[in-house]
């Protein structure tokens, strides 16, 4: 397993569109291992292929704690939407940034696994909030999108500043 760079705002590589992925081998099951470990390395609860620089129809989430409930969804689409929903989000390509995105409450999802079965689940809560953000991600879309144009001018700015001082610094 390997940890990989997680990119970050304002990198435009995190607007492109991913994917599906056709065929479930060796090389997408070892893409999902190596994206599992870097988000732990990085706390996160979720991972889309996109913020790790891979245009393919991959998201990986665990919500447990423990690191104990790592689940792996290859071409995830929402079936149907219901209800609303107001949460704190956070992104691992937006650090330290926190803000409320309002979403949909109760959706239907559906995906194949590891072993390519295709599964249908209707879910909610954190869980529902956390597919909808990384199903954003493969779109090329992030939750700061969702911000009013003026905080979300200002999240930009301060990144660029920080690319510019890091850029400065290697
Ligand atoms: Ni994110």
């Amino acid at each position: 397993m390997a940890i990989l760079e997680v990119l970050h705002i304002p990198d435009n590589r995190l607007r492109k569109k991913a994917i599906p992925i056709s065929d479930i081998d060796d090389s997408v099951r070892e893409l999902a291992s190596n994206m599992l470990e870097t988000m732990y390395a990085e706390n996160g609860i979720g991972l889309a292929a996109t913020q790790v620089n891979v245009q393919k129809r991959l998201v990986v989430i665990d919500l447990s704690t423990e690191n104990t409930d790592a689940k792996v969804l290859v071409n995830p689409e929402i079936l149907s939407f219901s209800g609303s929903e107001e949460m704190q989000e956070g992104c691992l390509s937006v650090p330290d940034v926190f803000d409320t995105v309002i979403r949909s409450e109760i959706i239907t999802v559906r995906f194949q696994n590891l072993d390519g079965e295709t599964i249908e689940e209707t879910v909610d809560g954190l869980y529902a909030v956390c597919i909808q953000h990384e199903i954003d991600h493969l779109n090329g879309k992030l939750f700061i999108d969702y911000l009013s144009p003026l905080k979300r001018n200002r999240i930009f700015k301060k990144f660029e500043k920080l690319e510019k001082f890091q850029t400065r610094d290697s």
